[in-house]
């Protein structure tokens, strides 16, 4: 199922994840299953749960289980926040399968992500750890303040670098960040690790959400498994139009149409090529990497370890990934 070589480490800890995430509560609607079924057999990364395990056996493991829940609870936090994303987004494809909102109504699929909601707040309370439940409640509500700040303030170019890492941060680092410190927390590593893996997943989640901005201008759909050009299309300012605007005092028509609100096809289409030929898609990755240089700074103080090199390894993956 997975992408990675280095998921050989905790290839039989991840296979535990896929149960846990397929468990059924007693006397659960069969549509819920099959609902979450479909996110969750499409396919997916699962970056975050390999980031929990691999955190926890870098800090020299301990207890596994606790963690394997911990694992599974990030990634149905994930989904649920995909499954009101794409709603939200009115996004048609994710993971190369259709999402809920093309077949359900509004309000039947923000149920279902609730569900997963839920499920995922129950999987971290089976941690019996009081501290990892608090950070799991404090990241959702620092995602949920970051779209609400994006969907009421975040769609003008007037946003600035500053405003798109605190919105980037939100939206994806948070939860990345999370993922690292609660397979620390769990096996009750010193503060100073705890805070290192802490700064590792968040500058790996920055520069994934940059690489994110940057495979909606330059990715195809099928090997992407969601929409491109969809950020654009939604009128939202992501890095690649940010770094194109600081560059050009007098942008070209379809890019100001665009901003303008024109968000019609042809307009679209054009800015987005506009941007490709740029050479801000270059100067964004520069970003993602410089990021991803920072994570992997902050490993340097753990003892090399087949795990070290496979958080390593996670960081050069994000900024060459394609999907
Ligand atoms: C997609 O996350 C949403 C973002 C936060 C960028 P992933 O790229 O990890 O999605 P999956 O889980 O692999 O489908
Ligand atoms: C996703 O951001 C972040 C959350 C799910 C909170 P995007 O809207 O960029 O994610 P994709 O590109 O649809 O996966
Ligand atoms: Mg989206
Ligand atoms: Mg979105
Ligand atoms: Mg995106």
């Amino acid at each position: 199922v997975s992408a990675f070589t280095f998921d050989e480490l905790i290839s039989a800890e991840l296979a535990r994840v896929e149960d846990v995430l397929r468990e059924r509560m007693v006397d659960q609607h069969p549509i819920i299953g099959s609902a979450l079924e479909r996110l969750i057999d499409g396919g997916g990364k699962r970056v975050r749960p390999a980031l929990v395990l691999l955190s926890a056996h870098l800090c020299g493991g301990g207890d596994i289980e606790p963690v394997v829940q911990a694992a599974a609870a990030v990634e149905m936090l994930h989904t649920a926040t995909l499954i009101h994303d794409d709603l939200i987004d009115g996004a048609r494809v994710r993971r190369g399968v259709e999402t809920l909102n093309v077949d359900w109504s509004p309000g039947a699929t923000v149920l279902v992500g609730d569900f997963a909601f839920a499920r995922a707040a129950y999987l971290a309370s089976r941690t019996g750890n009081q501290q990892v439940v608090r950070r799991f409640a404090e990241t959702l509500m620092v995602i949920c303040n970051g779209e609400v700040r994006q969907m009421f303030d975040g769609r003008s170019d007037g946003l600035g670098r500053e405003g798109y890492q605190r919105r980037i941060y939100a939206k994806t680092a948070s939860l990345i960040a999370l993922s690292t410190e609660m397979g620390a927390l769990l096996v009750e590593a010193d503060p100073q690790r705890v805070g290192a893996l802490y700064t590792y997943g968040e500058q790996l989640g920055l520069a994934f959400q940059v690489v994110d901005d940057v495979l909606d201008f330059v990715a195809d759909e099928e090997t992407l498994g969601k929409p491109v050009g969809s950020d654009l299309r939604q009128g939202l300012v992501t890095l690649p139009l940010l770094l194109f605007l600081e560059a050009h005092e007098d942008p070209a028509p379809s890019v100001a149409r665009a901003l303008g609100g024109d968000l019609s096809d042809g307009v679209v289409r054009e800015a987005v090529r506009q941007v490709v030929e740029s050479g801000a898609i270059e100067r964004a990755l520069d970003v993602a990497r410089a990021h991803a240089e920072r994570a992997k700074q902050s490993l340097t103080s753990f003892p090399a370890s087949p795990y070290r090199a496979a958080l390593v390894g996670l960081a050069d993956f994000t900024v060459r990934r394609r999907f």
